[in-house]
């Protein structure tokens, strides 16, 4: 990796997340301040994950979930969204061998059978292709909205222990459900909580974006926009979650 002015040996390798979320915000901020249009931001934004990988993998950091499409989404312009699939597209093109060449695992969140048959076919290829790869886990939140996710899963467990019960003891056994059972629901069932979530751009909320499982997590808010956020930047954010103290509600 290249020089930073923030080394990164000043981080410390005991204290690290192992799962990092981001809201990816402010493309289109960033493309119309500079005269461009929104698409321009979002090309240079997905150009950024690069550098996001690299930090990822020389910090062994195993979990990265990036909001790339949210379930309100599809209220934007239809020509955006058909150019961020478009760009999705040529993404997975272009990076599916460096993710095999770098052990990166591809895995998505949310409902894609909304998504034309090719882009469907790309992804389910791309996630079965690195599905044993071990280093990093990237999760591409795609048409993901996290009370849809748990109004899914509450559905799906239901459904499967209804399946399998008598009547009698039905009502005994949906008591049973622990949180680790539901969890198994999720899309997100591989992956342990989210240690720390970033948002760029100057918003502060979390937009539907991984709720049940940010339950503990450390918020990390910055005014940069998505396209210009750095490995400087992500080091920065690595910096301050390590100066947080975790309590999980202890004391
Ligand atoms: C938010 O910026 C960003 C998104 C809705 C999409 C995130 C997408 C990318 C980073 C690029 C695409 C990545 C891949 C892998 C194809 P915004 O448009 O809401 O920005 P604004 O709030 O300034 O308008």
């Amino acid at each position: 990796m290249p020089e930073h002015s923030l080394p990164i040996q000043s981080l410390d390798p005991e204290k690290l997340p192992r799962h990092v979320a981001i809201i990816l915000d402010g493309n289109g901020r960033w493309a119309t301040s500079r005269g461009l249009p929104r698409i321009e931001g979002h090309r240079k934004g997905a150009e950024q994950l690069h550098d996001l990988f690299d930090v990822f993998l020389a910090l062994n950091i195993p979990f990265l979930s990036l909001y790339i499409f949210s379930t309100e989404n599809w209220k934007r312009p239809r020509q955006e969204i058909d150019a961020l699939f478009q760009l999705l597209s040529f993404f997975i093109d272009e990076n599916l061998k460096i993710f095999k060449k770098n052990k990166i695992r591809m895995i998505v969140s949310g409902d894609i059978s909304p998504l034309s048959n090719a882009i469907q076919n790309k992804l389910n290829s791309a996630i079965a292709e690195t599905a044993k790869n071990y280093l990093l886990t990237v999760n591409f939140c795609l048409n993901y909205g996290s009370r849809a996710e748990i109004l899914r899963a509450a559905k799906d467990a239901i459904l499967s222990i209804h399946k399998n019960q008598t009547a009698q003891d039905l009502t005994e056994r949906i008591e049973s459900i622990s949180e680790s059972e539901f969890e198994q629901y999720l899309y997100t069932k591989d992956l342990p909580d989210v240690d720390l979530l970033i948002r760029t751009a100057g918003e502060q909320r979390l937009s539907n974006y991984l709720l049940w499982q940010s339950a503990y997590a450390e918020l990390f808010f910055t005014p940069v926009f998505w396209p210009d956020f750095s490995k400087d930047d992500i080091f920065q954010a690595l910096l301050d979650y390590q100066k947080r103290i975790r309590k999980f509600g202890s004391i």
